[in-house]
């Protein structure tokens, strides 16, 4: 197994895999594949941790960060970070490489100086790898009233007392717009989309707002 920098050549083959990562996962289909497509030329896009996992000379992981931002009561705002998509390919899935590509990209990211991180996602997951709830930092949902324990949104500091020493007592996140615009642009999706092998969408068990 091995970890490195995602190159321009590898950009397709990425993007199919976090399409086959994702589908019918979270809701019938995906758009995360198109999220990273746009992403790319995006201000916040953080090439120094784009990082695809290899084995047997194939791509079957992959993980990009993003600079975000925390609003401060004040209305005053401080840098912060978030990462996703991140992806393994179906055929390894519950495998453990998952959060060895995850450890080693936050390992990467505290040496280049990135003291905190907050994002969605399942705290099953993601606390392998250290995570908790943001409501134990005192980091708020920007779509969740300020006392909701939010169960999936999740919080790090990277480098221990980053909050505290950037003046942070409480703060809300709203994630960067990078990641909507499938929703802002559904017609540029659907063409983009329309260029992978056609899959079938499927309401399944488990997803977002499934109802019996
Ligand atoms: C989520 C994902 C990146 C995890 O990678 P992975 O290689 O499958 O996970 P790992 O094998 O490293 O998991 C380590 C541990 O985390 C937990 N875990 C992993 N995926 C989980 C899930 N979907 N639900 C609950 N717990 C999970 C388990 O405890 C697992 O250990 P176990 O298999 O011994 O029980 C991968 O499954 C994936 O690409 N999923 C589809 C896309 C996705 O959901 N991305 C994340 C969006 S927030």
């Amino acid at each position: 197994m091995n970890i490195r920098l995602e190159q321009p050549k590898d950009y397709r083959e990425v993007e199919n895999l976090t399409r086959e990562a994702f589908w019918n996962v979270y809701r019938p289909g995906c758009t995360e594949h198109f999220v990273l497509n746009q992403y790319r030329m995006n201000p916040d896009f953080i090439p120094e941790l784009d990082f695809v996992m290899e084995e047997e000379n194939m791509i079957i992981g992959h993980v990009m960060f993003s600079k975000a931002e925390l609003i401060l009561d004040n209305g005053n705002r401080k840098p912060s970070w978030t990462f996703g998509p991140i992806s393994i390919h179906p055929d390894y899935k519950r495998k453990g490489y998952g959060l060895k590509l995850l450890q080693f990209a936050l390992e990467k990211a505290s040496e280049i100086g990135i003291g905190f991180i907050c994002m969605e996602g399942n705290i099953d997951f993601y606390k392998h790898a250290g995570f908790d709830l943001a409501s134990k930092l005192n980091i708020h949902y920007h779509a969740e009233p300020k006392d909701a324990i939010v169960p999936y949104f999740l919080a790090q500091e990277l480098i221990p007392g980053w909050l505290k020493s950037n003046g942070i007592t409480e703060a809300t996140y709203c994630p960067p717009k990078g990641y909507f615009v499938a929703d802002e642009h559904p017609e540029a999706f659907e063409t983009y989309e329309a260029t992978f092998p056609s899959k079938e969408r499927l309401r399944l068990p488990g997803q977002l707002g499934y109802e019996e």
